[in-house]
């Protein structure tokens, strides 16, 4: 086939919703796009155990350190899949931890804030694994195969996620007043970098449209956003709590909630590396993979002579 009737091809796999799977052609770009996206998200999955990894051992009772532990597990899990995912498309895994371990990749920027009390382990279920629900639902029919098939399981993981938060919520916004009190704070805290996972405004967003086109995003970053704000203002009401937003506001003709400002500028500098916890969150990445150097070696020595016993070469 010339490459034009391979671009055909690929269109027509496009336009018609058939995925797209590592052996097809595919162009150039969209192996690069996805091959960013699918290892930051990979990141951001692996970086995101840490701000609750810090709770395990304090957590209240025995109940929710098993439920905190499950989902930080499942943590891992997904960075595995999303990995795997990535590997199809012809990168290694060593050459995406060098990534990330050398500052050059990114991961999602809330990750990059601390945990200070309890109460943010219900703040990070409800909103930030809320916010990845709606990033990742659509991204179930996402064009390239085993990304899409990846993110059915994560997607039913992160439900019990968003789940679990909310409980964690209700449970303190139900108890004393200084539990209420920590609950709102923990809300206050998280919101805006909630509401910044979805990314820059579309008009500052220069990719959307080709994302859009090759059918790798189907929602915009702004119309994720909006869907995050309406169906979170309903939920804090019934937490009795209050959103951190002066504007905030039903607007009778859009049929959604008006927002106030968000500080991109805070963003942008979280992204660039000067967030309260980046330069931590990096330290502990490096530090677990050079202290599991010796596992990494246990197995292949292991590998190597399975090989051997069997005859075939190692
Ligand atoms: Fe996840
Ligand atoms: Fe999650």
């Amino acid at each position: 086939m010339t490459a034009i009737n391979h671009q055909e091809h690929f269109d027509h796999k496009i336009d018609n919703d058939i995925t797209i799977e590592p052996r097809d052609w595919m162009p150039d770009d969209y192996r690069k796009t996805l091959i960013r996206q699918i290892s930051q998200h990979a990141h951001s999955e692996v970086v995101g155990m840490l701000p609750e990894g810090n709770w395990i051992t304090r957590a209240p009772s025995l109940r929710r350190k098993a439920v905190l532990l499950a989902k930080v597990q499942d943590e891992a899990g997904h960075g595995l899949y999303l990995y795997s995912a990535a590997e199809t498309l012809g990168i290694t895994r060593d050459q995406m931890y060098e990534q990330l371990h050398s500052g050059k990749a990114k991961y999602s920027s809330i990750f990059n804030y601390p945990t200070i009390t309890w109460a943010d382990m219900g703040a990070i279920g409800w909103l930030v694994d809320g916010a990845a629900i709606m990033n990742q639902v659509p991204l179930c029919r996402t064009s390239y195969g085993p990304y899409a098939r990846a993110m059915v399981r994560v997607c039913k993981e992160e439900s019990f996620h968003q789940r679990q938060g909310f409980e964690i919520m209700m449970q303190l916004c139900k108890g004393t007043a200084a539990q209420k009190k920590m609950a709102q704070d923990a809300l206050n805290r998280w919101w805006w970098p909630a509401l910044m996972m979805f990314g820059p405004t579309d008009d500052a967003s220069p990719h959307t449209a080709r994302s859009m086109r090759w059918r790798i995003k189907r929602f915009t970053n702004d119309e994720l956003r909006q869907k995050m704000v309406d169906v979170t203002v309903e939920q804090a009401k019934v937490l009795g709590l209050t959103m951190p937003d002066p504007d905030l506001k039903w607007n009778e003709a859009r049929g959604h909630y008006d927002f106030g400002a968000i500080n991109w500028e805070e963003f942008n500098n979280v992204i660039k590396g000067n967030g309260p916890c980046n330069k931590e969150r990096l330290n502990t990445r490096r530090k677990a993979w050079q202290e599991g150097q010796w596992v990494r070696d246990a197995a292949l020595a292991y590998a190597r002579k399975q090989a051997s016993a069997d005859g075939t070469p190692a």
